[in-house]
């Protein structure tokens, strides 16, 4: 039910800060420890390279979700679009894991890989909301996201859950290889469910955003490097899917290598700056598009925020800002949406869970 809101998207966001204490939770021993099936730690340390599988908002995910994996478990990881993978099949490694990420655990982009690759004799595990699911019961491990149904077509708690237990696993794996690091991802989760409600708290901030920059428009981009480039893709998702407005994710550094050529005058250019080592690259390429005419906006964080700032996310753990700067971005796509009259929660020829390949 969506009790006082008026759809269930911006239910669901507003669900995130929840849904971060649930999983907290739901992965924390008495001794505050990580809680993790002992079969998943044991596939994840027995693999020599994990093959991420996935499709749409959940691939983005599993973007961020190889940085997790590769920097704190050493561990190296190739991420698939699930409906690509079989005409183009890597070469496997010796002893690869099949991670399937999927909200609905139905998607048949991802059933027909794991069909594929059972066959072959591969392990998968599969991170899914839905533990009862086809992908879920087909793979030889499950582990849940407890963010609790999902309604609205536009994934947004699915997203932040799955990048939230990639962390914790990838964190788990990194101990169970004696990999020395720092960082509790229990506790940075709770610091990320603080800011993200510090977020949701100021919602008449990004309606006006939103208002600002896509009310009119027909075409929309969002630019950033690393880790803000993999939360622009999804922040051109969102919009596309529910406001209709033409959207692209671009790596700042792609600009110049064709993108730059349709900016015109009040294209609007939403730029992500989260990362100190890509603050001083991604705040030129704001120049260059701003010099072009384009209708910037910057969405910083503090410590890295500069004069004229659009918005300035609240600070957390270097490795988990895309949970907080995907906050704002799912905003702006809900009041585009609504500021074009757009039906937020079943928007036009999708489904929420694709069960044709
Ligand atoms: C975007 C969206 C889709 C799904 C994709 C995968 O908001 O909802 O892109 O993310 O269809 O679905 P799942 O995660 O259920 O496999």
């Amino acid at each position: 039910e969506k009790g006082t809101y008026p759809h269930f998207m911006l239910k669901e966001i507003d669900e995130q800060p929840f849904v971060m204490r649930n999983i907290i939770q739901e992965y924390q021993d008495e001794n505050d420890e990580i809680k993790l099936d002992k079969k998943v730690r044991q596939a994840m340390v027995e693999a020599d390279r994990i093959y991420i599988i996935a499709a749409g908002t959940s691939y983005h995910a599993g973007l961020v979700g190889k940085e997790f994996i590769e920097k704190l478990a050493n561990v190296p990881v190739e991420v698939h679009i699930a409906s690509e993978f079989s005409y183009n099949m890597p070469l496997l490694s010796e002893k690869p894991l099949f991670v399937f990420i999927s909200q609905s655990g139905e998607t048949a982009d991802s059933r027909a890989v794991l069909v594929r690759i059972k066959e072959l004799g591969h392990p998968a595990l599969t991170i899914t909301n839905v533990p009862g699911s086809t992908l879920s019961r087909e793979a030889n491990h499950t582990l849940h996201l407890h963010a609790g149904p999902e309604i609205a077509v536009a994934s947004t708690k699915a997203y932040t859950a799955q990048i939230a237990v990639l962390a914790i696993l990838a964190v788990d794996t990194a101990k169970a290889k004696n990999v020395a690091f720092d960082f509790d991802p229990l506790q940075e989760l709770a610091i990320v469910a603080s800011a993200m409600e510090a977020l949701t708290d100021q919602k008449e901030v990004f309606e006006q955003l939103a208002k600002e920059y896509f009310s009119t428009t027909r075409n929309a981009f969002f630019i950033g490097r690393s880790t803000d480039y993999h939360v622009c893709m999804e922040a051109a998702l969102k919009l596309k899917e529910i406001s209709y407005i033409q959207a692209e994710g671009f790596a700042g550094g792609e600009l110049k290598h064709g993108t730059i050529a349709l900016i015109e005058d009040g294209t609007p250019v939403i730029a992500l700056a989260t990362q100190e080592n890509v603050n001083y690259s991604i705040r030129g390429n704001v120049q260059e598009v701003a010099a072009r005419g384009a209708n910037t906006g910057v969405i910083s964080i503090k410590g890295l925020e500069q004069e004229g700032d659009a918005f300035v996310l609240p600070q957390v753990h270097d490795l988990l800002t895309p949970l907080v700067s995907v906050v704002p971005m799912q905003l702006l796509a809900y009041y585009a949406a609504l500021h074009r009259d757009c039906d937020v929660d079943k928007p036009r020829n999708l489904a929420k869970s694709v069960t044709v390949e």
